[in-house]
């Protein structure tokens, strides 16, 4: 299994790792502050930190969260990981730390065959990161239709879904 570069990254000094239940009001404010993202209420992100731990990662620097990604087992297809949302904050972008957050999730668990999440067509920075990702797993990313204005409606842009083989 292809795992991450991870130990020279230039985001040393940053720790990523599972979420405690006191991670919730953090998440919730780091998905503010990341834009771009729907923001769900306080309670969802408290909840996540209880109920998805094990799917869900951190990072901090000097302990204030400066990324994170929820992500779940899909119940249909356990053996595929959902990224629900992954934000780093604008301080820390553009120095791979969106693709480490994905690595450390995967190399979490052993018996991963897929990661999936779903993006905007404008998302460029999103679909860049996924599209490394997927290289340095030597995989590569499909991308479909998935929710269009039928299923969100006409003040949200449709989501492409992205499905990634993990070999
Ligand atoms: C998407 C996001 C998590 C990426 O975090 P990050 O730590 O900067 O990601 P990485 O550094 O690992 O990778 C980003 C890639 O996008 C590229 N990129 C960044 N901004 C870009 C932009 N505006 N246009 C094109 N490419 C861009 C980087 O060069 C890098 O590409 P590379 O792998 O070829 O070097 C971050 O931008 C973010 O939080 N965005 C707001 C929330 C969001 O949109 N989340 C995703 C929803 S699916």
């Amino acid at each position: 299994m292809a795992t991450a570069p991870t130990d020279d990254a230039p985001t040393d000094g940053i720790e990523i790792d599972a979420p405690t239940l006191a991670d919730g009001p953090p998440l919730w404010r780091a998905a503010q502050a990341a834009g771009g993202l729907d923001v769900n209420p306080l309670y969802a992100y408290v909840l996540w930190c209880r109920d998805f731990a094990a799917t869900t990662a951190v990072a901090r620097m000097d302990g204030e969260v400066v990324g994170y990604c929820t992500a779940y087992r899909r119940p249909d297809v356990p053996t595929t990981l959902f990224v629900w949302q992954i934000a780093v904050l604008p301080a820390a972008r553009r120095r791979g730390l969106g693709q480490r957050i994905l690595h450390h999730l995967v190399d979490r668990h052993g018996d991963l065959t897929a990661l999936e999440a779903t993006v905007t067509h404008d998302n460029e920075a999103s679909l860049a990161m996924f599209g490394t990702f997927a290289r340095q797993r030597g995989s590569e990313v499909s991308v479909s239709p998935l929710f269009g204005p039928e299923h969100l409606g006409d003040d949200h842009e449709p989501e492409d879904l992205l499905h990634i083989p993990l070999p």
